[in-house]
């Protein structure tokens, strides 16, 4: 048996966290097995690795970020994502490579760079489906900006942030089959239903 990969990007406050929970119970009310984790830290290393890469007193250069995250990314496939697929489970990450891609890539200016590290990390094990909430950066702030203390990334100029958007959107631009862009402003559940069917569709076929 083999699972269904599925992630899910985009920008701080876009609605990924309640997506991810509404399509997971649908998922288990169906008796379908999910597995829900997240980059970085969906396992103990990740945990730690979470932790030093959005400290928001900390300081890590750029390449530095970029490598803490293929760390956590590597450790994250080999010990949760491929082994959750090879039981047959619907394994959705909150975030994945494409994160690195826009934040690290774009958004720091790493470029290639990003995409060599991030190959290699995952062995390019890539999702059956990326799920991209799209949403304007400084409504996606303030939907976040609920929160006590921003982390290291939150804290970015909004210039930062609209580049991260703009590299999503270009991903997604390029690989129109693999993606589902929705307008994150809607209601999360109009959006969850389209995210439930999308991802039938992908178990089906
Ligand atoms: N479709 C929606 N419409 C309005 N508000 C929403 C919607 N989806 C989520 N929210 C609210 O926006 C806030 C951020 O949502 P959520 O935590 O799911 O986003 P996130 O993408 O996981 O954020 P982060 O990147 O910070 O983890 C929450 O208060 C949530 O209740
Ligand atoms: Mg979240």
């Amino acid at each position: 048996m083999s699972g269904l990969f599925v992630a899910f990007e985009g920008g701080e406050g876009a609605g990924k966290s309640t997506q991810i929970r509404l399509l997971a119970a649908s998922l288990r009310a169906a008796g379908q097995e999910v597995v829900e984790t997240r980059e970085p830290g969906g396992t103990p290393l990740g945990t730690e690795l979470r932790r030093l890469v959005l400290d928001p007193d900390g300081h890590v250069t750029p390449r530095a970020e970029a490598l803490l995250y293929a760390a956590d990314r590597a450790h994250h496939v080999d010990t949760v994502v491929t082994p959750g697929l090879a039981r047959g489970a619907v394994v959705i990450t909150d975030r994945y490579v494409d994160s690195t891609l826009a934040y690290q890539g774009a958004g720091r200016g790493l470029g290639a760079g990003a995409h060599a590290v991030t190959v290699w990390a995952t062995g390019g094990l890539t999702p059956a489906l990326t799920v991209l909430l799209d949403v304007d950066p400084v409504a996606g702030l303030a939907r976040a900006g609920a929160r006590a203390r921003p982390d290291r990334l939150e804290s970015a100029s909004l210039e930062f942030h609209r580049a991260v958007r703009a590299a999503f959107l270009a991903l997604a631009a390029a690989e129109p089959a693999r993606y589902l862009v929705l307008d994150a402003t809607r209601a999360a559940d109009a959006l969850a239903g389209d995210v439930l069917a999308a991802v039938r569709a992908r178990l089906r076929g």
